[in-house]
């Protein structure tokens, strides 16, 4: 017999899925609905409902291939379907187990449908999908925005789980450390591990010697100039940039329009020691009381990058959030160009892979208030190659054998006129 708990925990997953696809909410905020679970069952409903995000469209096939008449997208049928199915191609669950803890979820409903599926798709056997699909919208905008060779590395990269990456404040002691662990280091003050554990067990945690933050994330901190005293963060919380910069001695102020992630950001700076003048703040309204050496603008975006981690974003960002979120960008690098001294470096980034946010945004503002600054690419990994122009796409498929890293993109920028 399933336990109590195992059925509440798909239960939770259910209710994840949910409020993401149908509310467009993310994950991690989803996550709440298992607050009531002991931790175990809430890693297990979370790692559930990643793992369904991972793979809807194949998962679907399998679903459509057993049913006669096809199950409506949103109907609960398909969504329990989705659960079971994704635990027997990714979680090793057994078939007894996952049968036992989806028919309770439909009780009083589709409860017969759903186990003639399930038996169907568990008597034909199923293997493991090792590089789903992702949904049809993304894969054609990819496709068109960079190729059908970044689709399918996209594909193999988000059917496998990615390599933890860190950040130093100290280059010795991220050699060190990357030795000590087994891990490698693909850039200056960056340590990546592979199967790593819990990170609040890994060594040097509680003592602030590194941060969590993916490789390609820690790229736009690195192009700022070296010699640039007062620098601005402008959207600057969880706060994995302002530490690289604070780290790098930099005098940082650090912005942001929610209180509660830049109490994380104070969190982060407190753990590791670190200092930065914290600002809550709306960059559309707020006034500086100076102009900055340099500015740092992280914006927010629709994060497509992110599809490894966080799969959701893979619905949430739809044509419309993509535009609203273009129209943003461009304002805020409008209003920061006007804040740097002269000669002042702007470098403006987005976690997205459309390059609506990236590409895009830049050439609409350049030549009126900043310009590409061409010049000698800073503190580039090596792997990566800037345009001509000087920005910098990051594709998630960048080095695919070493486990990848997250879409970005990176444009280094200076005042006009200058
Ligand atoms: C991509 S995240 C920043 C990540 C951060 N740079 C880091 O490295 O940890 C974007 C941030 O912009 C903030 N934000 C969104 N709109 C904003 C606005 N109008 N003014 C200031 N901050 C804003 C969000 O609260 C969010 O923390």
């Amino acid at each position: 017999m399933p336990s109590t708990e195992g059925v509440a925990a798909r239960r939770a997953a259910l209710q994840m899925l949910d409020a993401v696809l149908r509310r467009g909410r993310t994950l991690d905020s989803a996550a709440d609905a298992a607050k009531g679970l002991q931790a175990n069952d809430r890693a297990l409903a979370v790692a559930i409902a990643g793992e369904v995000l991972r793979r809807i469209p194949d998962l679907d096939a399998l679903v459509d291939g057993a049913t006669r008449q096809r199950l409506p997208d949103d109907s609960k049928a398909r969504m329990v379907l989705r659960i079971a199915l994704a635990q027997k191609v990714a979680l090793a669950t057994p078939d007894h187990a996952l049968v036992a803890t989806a028919l309770p979820l439909v009780d009083g409903g589709p409860r017969r449908l759903v186990h003639g599926v399930l038996g169907t798709l568990l008597r034909r056997g199923l293997t493991p999908i090792d590089a789903p699909r992702l949904p049809e919208p993304v894969e054609q905008r990819w496709r068109q925005a960079w190729g059908e060779e970044m689709v399918m590395a996209a594909r193999r990269l988000i059917g496998h789980r990615p390599p933890l990456d860190l950040s130093f404040a100290d280059e010795a002691e991220a050699l060190d450390f990357a030795k000590a662990q087994g891990g490698v280091s693909l850039a200056p003050r960056h340590v990546r591990l592979h199967d790593a554990g819990a990170v609040h067990e890994l060594p040097g945690f509680g003592q602030g010697r590194w941060w969590v933050q993916d490789l390609a994330a820690s790229v736009p901190a690195r192009l700022i100039p070296s010699d640039a005293r007062d620098v601005l963060d402008l959207c600057a919380a969880p706060g994995g940039k302002s530490m690289q910069l604070a780290a790098a001695g930099h005098r940082v102020t650090s912005l942001d329009r929610s209180e509660a992630r830049l109490e994380r950001l104070r969190e982060n700076f407190e753990r590791t020691g670190l200092s930065a003048e914290l600002i809550a703040g709306d960059a559309r309204e707020w006034e500086p009381d100076r102009s900055f050496d340099a500015i740092l603008l992280d914006a927010p975006c629709s994060a497509t990058g992110t599809f490894r981690r966080h799969p959701e974003v893979l619905y949430r960002a739809r044509p419309q959030v993509i535009a609203d979120s273009a129209e943003l960008q461009k304002r805020l690098l409008e209003r920061a160009a006007q804040w740097l001294k002269p000669g002042g470096a702007l470098v403006y980034s987005v976690c997205s892979m459309e390059p609506e946010e990236g590409e895009e945004v830049v050439a609409g503002v350049a030549g009126a208030s900043v310009d590409p600054a061409i010049g000698p690419a800073r503190e580039l990994p090596d792997f990566v190659t800037p345009s001509p122009d000087g920005g910098v796409r990051i594709l998630p498929g960048l080095i695919e054998e070493q486990g990848g890293l997250d879409g970005f993109f990176v444009a280094p920028l200076v005042r006009s006129g200058d």
